[in-house]
């Protein structure tokens, strides 16, 4: 008898029973990845995923809090329980589906590169960018494509934080660099310290490598708090509060 209810209690605290109801729920976040999580001068964090992510946790009536975790250990801190679910700008695709499950996407960008206007590349091609340095986010899904389809004519850089590759293109140690769209172009096109420009096309295909969409991710057995998130994005984005929020950031 005694054995039984301290495998039980064991199963339980192992998350192994009945997913749990939360009325807490800590989201993981990889910042600064501006303008979708980073901090304000004041120190105060922000952006389109962290005012999205309080907006739904207030309409579920959950309390919400934010603990920063670098991108390429994002997934495992999930599945270690040091957060229940991840914010960051994660790219629903098949790879990640297979450990985590995905809210419904929250917003769908595309991919882009960025390079020094006077370095006059009019498109990313493997003729094009043979030789030359390219800068990813480890980890990410541009670091994926990028690796398959230009690692054995290019050299590619990987950071641990899209920051670090930021600054190391501002100090001309890269040629250029990939990244999701809005993302370059909060941080390349609209800083004042020198002229950066789109190179090519928007990318978004092939889905395999881009997906579908950013989505929030959840522990697989956690289905009750992934519909509640669903359900609580769908009122968002009837009632408007979605629309003003991609305003602020998006809108010209
Ligand atoms: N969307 C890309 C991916 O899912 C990159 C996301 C990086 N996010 C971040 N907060 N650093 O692979």
């Amino acid at each position: 008898k005694l054995l039984t209810v301290s495998l039980l209690g064991l199963a339980m605290a192992a998350g192994t029973a009945q997913a749990r109801d939360y009325d807490h729920v800590r989201i993981g976040v990889d910042v600064p990845y501006e303008p979708m999580e980073y901090r304000t001068p004041e120190g105060e964090l922000t952006g389109f995923d962290i005012d999205l992510g309080n907006a739904l946790c207030a309409e579920i009536g959950v309390t919400c809090e934010w603990i920063e975790q670098e991108w390429d250990g994002i997934i495992p801190g999930l599945m270690s329980r040091n957060y229940d679910a991840i914010m960051s700008s994660m790219t629903i695709n098949d790879e990640r589906r297979q450990t985590v499950l995905f809210s419904d996407p929250y917003f769908t960008p595309p991919s882009a590169w960025f390079a020094p206007t006077e370095s006059e590349l009019s498109e990313a091609t493997r003729e094009t960018l043979e030789g030359l340095t390219i800068g990813v986010q480890r980890g990410t899904l541009q670091d994926n494509y990028v690796t398959d389809m230009f690692g054995d004519v290019a050299s590619v850089s990987r950071y641990s934080t899209a920051d670090d590759m930021v600054l190391d293109m501002q100090a001309e140690r890269l040629d250029i660099v990939f990244l999701d769209y809005p993302v370059g172009k909060a941080t390349l096109l609209d800083s004042e310290r020198r002229d950066y420009q789109v190179v090519g096309e928007m990318i978004t295909e092939p889905k395999e490598y881009f997906g579908d969409g950013f989505g929030i991710a959840f522990r697989q057995r956690d289905e009750a708090l992934a519909e509640r998130f669903n359900e609580a994005l769908a009122t968002l984005k009837a009632d408007g509060t979605y629309d003003e929020i991609h305003e602020r950031y998006f809108g010209e």
